[in-house]
């Protein structure tokens, strides 16, 4: 016979028990990255737990990104060898959510039967309900709310928060999925937000980070500078935002930037090339002297600013000259640092159907001078800030040493500096001791928040 203590606490420690875990892979941008901890803060409100590692997992997650063919590669293999585990594990269930997704739709189910759940990018609200279905179930409507039904992120990070402001893209950018995929532009109501950054201010966050595909175009009961103003006025210590559009960023915007104390001075301005020829057929809407004036206007209103861009190498028709523009464009610029890619076609896009594709040696080529040219510059850069004096917030142990803790600076930089026990989220005064390519290494003088102490 049992006894009934046993019996009062069973029904509790078997739900304990039996709570299902969710592990999530995600691939992509910031907002992918985002949109992964609402899809687990919505499963854990649904009674899910974070497994640790895919072998631990119920359900696993495959947060998709389809900008460039690699990175669907690599979630193709991962699933493959994701297939392996289930076959050990029947009742493990598979669920792709993104723009892989959105992409492909029931393709997905062709290609990968063993696959469960599909949800696009616009749909991530609805992943308790899919994956709570019997049998294969999807969820790919157009949505017109930013954040239908409420959203409560599980966030990775307990002093740097992402937070969404708008979703979709209306520029079609004649390279770019992303139209496609995250449909059309919608930006959120402003009370919202403001909302949100208030309890995550008061919630310990030092830092966030406003997140759209074209954050300039924000519009609802304020533009993206009334936005910023909001924002600032909450009283969280720093401020970004990405992504930026040079045809949309305007001196007003820029004059609100260095006026308010909480926006970070560093912008990233995606240029994509140097050639006007090559801008005009990627749809970009300015010519790269406009870019150019925009960059002086920046620099002399926001001193110390850092920008930062992302290039596309070997677009449809580019010609060596064009190439070399682009070159150009990067030595008369100096950009702080860049992303560079080669052009990946992607099906239903314009240049995807343009004439003029190049070998993908050409575009290999090419990508080489402009990162070898690049990395010269950012060195450079980095070195004219050896013996100056930054602030940064502490992310934790560097990624290169384990001795060393890492942090960035306002202008987004990565900065190492010794173990003198600073905690993760403190904001730290150092001086810049040495320059690398990929980070700077400091020495602590004082932590912020703190008595001033001084630390030889
Ligand atoms: N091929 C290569 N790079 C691309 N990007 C977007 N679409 C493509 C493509 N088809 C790059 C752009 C954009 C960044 C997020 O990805 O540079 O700014
Ligand atoms: Fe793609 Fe251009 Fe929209 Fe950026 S602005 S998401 S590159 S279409």
């Amino acid at each position: 016979m049992q006894e009934p203590k046993i019996e009062e606490t069973a029904p509790i420690v078997l739900h304990f028990m039996m709570k299902k875990r969710v592990y999530f892979y995600t691939y992509g941008c910031q907002m992918n990255v985002h949109d992964s901890e609402k899809m687990l803060g919505m499963l854990t409100e649904g009674g899910y737990a974070a497994a640790a590692v895919p072998e631990d997992a119920d359900l696993i997650v495959f947060n998709t990104c389809a900008i460039r063919e690699k990175a669907e590669q690599k979630f193709f293999s991962q699933l493959g060898r994701t297939k392996l585990l289930k076959r050990r594990n029947q009742d493990l269930k598979i669920a792709v959510a993104g723009c892989i997704a959105q992409e492909n739709k029931a393709g997905i189910f062709k290609r990968a039967p063993f696959v469960d759940f599909l949800l696009g990018p616009q749909n991530i609200h609805k992943i308790h309900d899919v994956v709570s279905g019997e049998g294969q179930c999807t969820a790919f409507e157009d949505s017109v709310d930013i954040v239908p039904g409420p959203a409560n992120p599980k966030r990775g990070d307990r002093f740097r928060a992402w937070v969404s402001i708008m979703q979709g893209c209306n520029n079609f950018c004649s390279y770019c999925i992303v139209p496609y995929t995250r449909g059309r532009e919608v930006s959120r109501p402003t009370a919202g937000i403001v909302d949100e950054i208030r309890r995550l201010r008061d919630g310990g966050y030092r830092e966030v980070t406003l997140l759209g595909q074209n954050v300039n175009s924000y519009r609802s009961d304020v533009d993206f500078t009334g936005l910023l103003k909001k924002v600032d006025a909450v009283g969280i210590d720093r401020v970004r935002f990405v992504t930026s559009h040079p045809r949309d960023i305007s001196t007003d915007l820029i004059r609100v930037m260095a006026d308010l104390p909480s926006i970070c001075e560093h912008l990233h301005l995606p240029i994509q090339s140097g050639s006007d020829r090559i801008l005009n057929l990627m749809n970009r809407g300015y010519s790269y002297s406009k870019y150019l004036d925009k960059v002086h206007f920046l620099r002399d209103t926001i001193p110390g600013i850092s920008i930062t861009a992302d290039v596309i190498a070997g677009f449809p028709g580019e010609t060596e000259e064009d190439h070399r523009a682009t070159l150009k464009a990067l030595s008369e610029i100096e950009f702080d640092g860049i992303f560079a890619f080669k052009y990946s076609p992607r099906r239903g896009t314009k240049a995807c159907d343009m004439g003029g594709h190049l070998a993908e040696q050409v575009k290999a080529e090419r990508l080489n001078d402009i990162l070898l040219l690049q990395e010269e510059i950012t060195l450079r850069k980095n070195k004219l800030l050896e013996g100056s004096m930054q602030e940064i917030l502490i992310e934790g142990r560097s990624e290169s040493d384990i001795e060393l803790l890492s942090g960035r600076t306002r202008t987004n930089k990565i900065v190492t500096i010794a173990d003198t026990g600073e905690k993760e989220g403190a904001l730290v005064s150092v001086s810049i001791e040495r320059a690398r390519l990929h980070s700077l290494e400091g020495r602590n003088v004082a932590t912020a928040g703190g008595s001033t102490q001084i630390i030889q």
